[in-house]
């Protein structure tokens, strides 16, 4: 068990270089055992790669990580039971239901973990797999999935869901004929898993769009796809920029995958310049309040919510916070009004009245994006904040430690 130190009131100066996506690279890890020998360079050093690459060396896949380059050998692929040991450690161990069902047409899987943040239902995803034609038992908590063969056919979304869309094309690349998911989901995370397939030899079009096409087939090859610049760890790191940074750089960036956060910034009056591939944040006294809703791609990102609410507690007024995707994205809001916010939270909305100033305290994440939220609000404060149940933020922000102890401030992990 970890906890972070923080003591927070520094301006923050330098630069902060974006890693690769951590909800591409949880996709694309299971993709590769659909071929060959693969490489995914820009793989990020977080603590959900590495449970995936567990589960890979489980399946009999040859691994290799030098830096942030990942080998995978998918070729002596042996399948075999997913226990619960392995895949209640992520989310998006759930891949593996698509990625096995698509190669073998039989999965043995126990259900996913991931964070505390809603009910998180997988139906769309059976659904999905069950009109490919598997059949599907649920033994109490595991799901065993088996075809005889796949065949491509209409589905259709009840909403557009980043996991369903992928595990779905994930399956449908090996189905015969043609797949088309309706309202799939548009996150810039399914373009990068699609190149991967394509580059496999797979045929998919339409990604980007709502509308993706799947022609099956026979078989795929090893490939080599870069994960691309992970815009929710750029995003968290911009918006702290806002709260303390003096021209503060955030780089490795493509500044079309957080449009909606930056556009909102500007209307508060942020003072920030977006060059092509990094954007320079400074602090400013003035912050307008603002109002966000947040939405599938490319609206405003539900994963940027939590650290958002924060720069709101600064801003001269009263601002709304909507949360439209997970039922319990305030888990971060007691930690911040106990830090000296004025926060209402009212179902999955929350008023929050600025400027108030935050000083350090006792707080625990309970959420990955909640936990990074903390982790704003700590370094933005007077005083030294300890943040307890560190490993959720540890899943997903690569080094964070480091880069922000380079950019001027004081944060450190300790053991307890
Ligand atoms: C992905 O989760 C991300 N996780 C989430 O990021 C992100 O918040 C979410 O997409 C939305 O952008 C990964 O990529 C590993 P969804 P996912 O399926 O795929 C409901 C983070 O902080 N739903 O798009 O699980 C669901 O309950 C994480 O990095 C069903 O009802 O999200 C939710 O309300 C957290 N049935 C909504 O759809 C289903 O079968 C969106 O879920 C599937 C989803």
């Amino acid at each position: 068990m970890k906890r972070m130190l923080i003591s927070g009131g520094n301006k923050l100066t330098g630069t902060i270089s974006i890693g690769g996506a951590k909800n591409s690279a949880v996709a694309l890890l299971p993709a590769a055992i659909l071929g060959g020998v693969s490489t995914i360079k820009n793989v990020p050093h977080i603590s959900d790669v590495n449970a995936l690459i567990d589960i890979l060396e489980l399946l009999n896949c040859q691994t290799k990580l030098e830096g942030h380059e990942l080998t995978i050998d998918a070729r002596h692929l042996k399948n075999t039971l997913i226990p619960h040991k392995y895949s209640n450690r992520l989310r998006a161990s759930y891949y593996f239901m698509g990625a096995l069902l698509g190669r073998e047409k039989y999965v043995e899987i126990y259900i996913p973990g991931g964070c505390n943040i809603g009910a998180r239902p997988i139906d769309m995803h059976i659904d999905g797999f069950k009109a490919l034609g598997a059949n599907i038992k649920i033994d109490g908590d595991k799901y065993i999935l088996e075809a005889q063969k796949l065949v491509g056919t209409d589905i259709y979304l009840r909403f557009q869901s980043v996991g369903a869309t992928i595990n779905i094309m994930l399956a449908a690349v090996y189905a015969e004929g043609t797949t088309i998911i309706h309202n799939a989901a548009e996150e810039a995370e399914i373009v990068n898993i699609a190149d991967f397939l394509n580059a496999m030899g797979a045929k998919i079009t339409g990604v980007g769009t709502n509308t993706i096409t799947i022609k099956g087939v026979k078989t795929l090859t090893g490939a080599e796809i870069s994960v691309l610049p992970d815009r929710i760890e750029a995003g968290t790191y911009i918006i702290l920029g806002a709260l303390i940074g003096e021209n503060l750089c955030i780089k490795n960036i493509i500044p079309k995958h957080i449009e909606a956060l930056t556009s909102k910034l500007s209307e508060m009056g942020a003072a920030l310049t977006i060059k092509p591939h990094e954007v320079i944040i400074s602090a400013t006294k003035n912050l307008k309040p603002c109002n966000i809703k947040t939405l599938v791609y490319p609206g405003f990102a539900t994963d940027i919510g939590q650290p958002m609410s924060v720069l709101l507690t600064q801003a001269n007024g009263t601002s709304l916070f909507e949360e439209t995707i997970w039922e319990n994205r305030m888990g971060h809001v007691p930690s911040l009004n106990k830090m000296g916010a004025n926060i209402k939270v009212n179902g999955m909305s929350a008023i929050i009245e600025g400027p108030t100033k935050l000083h350090g305290s006792e707080v625990i994440a309970t959420d990955l994006r909640g936990g990074a939220a903390l982790v704003l609000a700590g370094l933005t404060a007077d005083g030294t904040t300890i943040i307890t149940d560190v490993e959720h933020i540890l899943r997903g922000y690569e080094d964070i430690v480091n880069k922000l102890t380079q950019v001027g401030a004081k944060i450190e992990l300790e053991e307890i």
